[in-house]
């Protein structure tokens, strides 16, 4: 039967009892990760957040009733024991914390038993990830990602502290509100009160910081969650955290500084690592021609060559008819992966066109000079022999080249890059490689909508001297926007903001609004800008992602203590469910279709 705490208290927790105790009585709680029974004498592993502890029951030290009740005890029983802190007799444990001692109980209680869990509790868990999300709960007991929740807690608890030293006040923005685009689907939340309205989960809070900035709060941070409704990934989820900020009467420089001494502090104080300042800054432009990434990875070289020049006269089709459309031909050029068998090649070749390539041309500098390649009988000697030099191709190395539209090749050697030195085990993530990626491109063409639509979103900047371009050539307009990338990851992302109306008209007219729609839709924003708007800029982080790549974990579930699946449903709860019939009746709701129909 399951006791209670009545008159005790805990007095450490586990791994908070050390050498230093020896011989002082403690009360401690916590789960049972195993115990063992050896006649006379049963240990017991008491587990709680903090660690292991060693317990041991021995017939004399506890009474019988107590011993009777130890050798009951069974994996994930919740116990309070309390007992004289011992020099471990026997072996010290070099693995645990707690490993030169051992508490000697002289009385327990059960205050809770527990069924056999459905997977063992344990570091670096074999199981798998349906299952250990199913029971998140016992999941999350798990060492290693209470630890990541303990990193993503102080995380979020010294941004807190470095901003507010920095004059940020932290105000909270709704959650039911309009729609807030940043790129993504909405959320929505039907109106029990406005049949046939619908409230928006915030994609961002980006609209209420940039009026909090215009009613003269001039330093807003939240850690605020977001929600959008896009396919997810191992870095993306349907609601995630921002830490968000808006400053005003600054330019791309003040947010920069600031940002990168928050950046520098969190990895000090949560990681001990150093980041030296100034962060490296790089241009879109720089970004795609080298790195064929807006969020390249630092961490290794194997950086792109742009070889149309030289292969601009060859008779090869698919490099001349992409140079024909206005394309480019690059590659990149895995050293010594020449001696990759076919098999292997044909793979990388499939990668490519997951990643809309056509085709991938390799070309392999053999260790005795010679070529083994995939368009070598389209070309003549001379013209291999310099695409080989332009590319420092050495005996062993293997050459990698796309022929298209620039987008598509950026995105297949962007990608073929990553996918190489995942192969060759380029990827140390014990190193931090920061980068600023600035002067996006203001709009992007969309072929499915054929028109521009925002690169970032429709209130950021144009670079001052671009501003005459928005006319003539919407697509060479470079923006005050800027990315922070960590390790090829995209950590977060912000922007100066337009804070004249015509200009902002001027941008909901680009991205295809007529203009009762951007009043429509964006009305109170124009309107309070005709009252005094002091400019102003941004950035919002993904916590997540930081917290991610703080713990070397490859996924943000495993940062997050209830994550959803693919398929942006919870495993635990089985959300999304169905509601009855009367919920959907006072909404004024009908459901037309489910699911298996469509
Ligand atoms: P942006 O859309 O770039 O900018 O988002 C900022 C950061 O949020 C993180 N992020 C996500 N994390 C997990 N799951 C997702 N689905 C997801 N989507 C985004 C990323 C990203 O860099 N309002 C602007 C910021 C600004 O201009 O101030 C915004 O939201 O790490
Ligand atoms: P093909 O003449 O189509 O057999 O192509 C010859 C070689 O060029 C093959 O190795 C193809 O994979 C490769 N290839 C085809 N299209 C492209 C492209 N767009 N970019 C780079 N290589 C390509």
């Amino acid at each position: 039967m399951a006791e209670s705490m009545k008159g005790l208290k805990r007095s450490h927790r586990c791994t908070e009892v050390s050498v230093e105790n020896i011989g002082e009585k403690v009360t401690l709680m916590g789960w049972v990760q195993k115990s063992r029974n050896k006649g006379g004498i049963i240990f017991v592993d008491l587990r709680d957040r903090s660690g292991i502890i060693q317990l041991i029951f021995e017939n004399g030290s506890i009474d019988e009733e107590g011993f009777e009740k130890a050798a009951k005890l069974r994996s994930e029983f919740v116990i309070a024991v309390t007992g004289k802190v011992e020099r471990r007799s026997g072996a010290v444990n070099e693995n645990l914390k707690t490993g030169e001692i051992e508490v000697r109980a002289d009385s327990l209680r059960i205050l809770s038993e527990s069924d056999t869990p459905p997977f063992p509790i344990e570091e670096d868990s074999k199981t798998k990830e349906e299952l250990r999300l199913k029971y998140r709960y016992l999941d999350l007991r798990r060492p290693d990602i209470q630890r990541n929740l303990m990193l993503r807690s102080k995380v979020a608890m010294l941004t807190r502290m470095f901003l507010e030293k920095e004059g940020f006040l932290e105000i909270e923005t709704p959650m039911l509100t309009k729609s807030t685009p940043e790129g993504a689907r909405d959320y929505l939340v039907p109106s029990r009160v406005h049949p046939g309205n619908f409230y928006a989960l915030p994609q961002s809070p980006q609209l209420f910081k940039q009026l909090l900035m215009c009613s003269g709060y001039d330093r807003y941070i939240q850690i605020v969650k977001c929600f959008r409704d896009e396919d997810l990934r191992a870095d993306r989820q349907p609601e995630f955290t921002q830490i968000d900020m808006e400053l005003a009467f600054v330019d791309v420089d003040d947010v920069i500084d600031v940002n990168e001494r928050l950046l520098a502090y969190l990895f000090k104080e949560a990681l001990n690592v150093e980041v030296s300042l100034p962060i490296q800054r790089m241009t879109w432009q720089e970004a795609m021609d080298r790195f064929g990434s807006d969020k390249p990875d630092l961490r290794f070289g194997m950086e792109l060559k742009d070889v149309s020049q030289t292969v601009k006269d060859c008779e090869f089709g698919v490099f001349k008819n992409a140079l024909e459309a206005g394309g480019s031909v690059r590659g990149i050029n895995a050293k010594g992966q020449g001696a990759m068998p076919r098999k292997k090649i044909d793979k990388l070749v499939d990668f490519a066109k997951d990643y809309g390539a056509k085709g991938l041309a390799y070309l392999a500098v053999n260790e005795d000079g010679t070529y083994k390649s995939s368009f070598a009988k389209f070309m003549k000697e001379e013209e291999l022999n310099d695409l080989v030099k332009a590319m420092d191709g050495q005996p062993g190395d293997l050459l990698l080249f796309a022929a298209d539209k620039n987008k598509v090749v950026w995105d297949v050697l962007g990608a073929l890059r990553l996918e190489m030195a995942r192969q060759m085990d380029l990827l140390d993530k014990n190193e931090y490689r920061f980068v600023w990626i600035t002067e996006f491109p203001l709009l992007e063409w969309s072929e499915d909508q054929q028109r521009y639509t925002a690169m970032h979103h429709p209130f950021t900047m144009p670079m001052d001297e671009d501003i005459p371009l928005l006319d003539k050539d919407p697509g060479a307009v470079r923006a005050k926007a800027y990315d922070i990338v960590l390790n090829g990851t995209e950590l977060g992302g912000g922007s100066v903001r337009i804070h004249q109306n015509d200009i902002q008209e001027k941008m909901f007219e680009m991205l295809g609004f007529t203009k009762e729609e951007a009043k429509e839709r964006f009305g109170f924003l124009l309107t309070a800008f005709k009252y005094g708007v002091p400019p102003h800029a941004g950035l919002a982080y993904g916590l997540d992602r930081l917290v991610m790549l703080m713990t070397k974990e490859d996924s943000i579930r495993d940062v997050i203590a209830f994550p959803k699946v693919k398929d942006a449903s919870c495993l635990m709860t089985e959300a999304p469910g169905t509601v009855d019939d009367q919920q959907l009746e006072e909404l004024c709701i009908q459901i037309t279709k489910s699911g298996e129909e469509e």
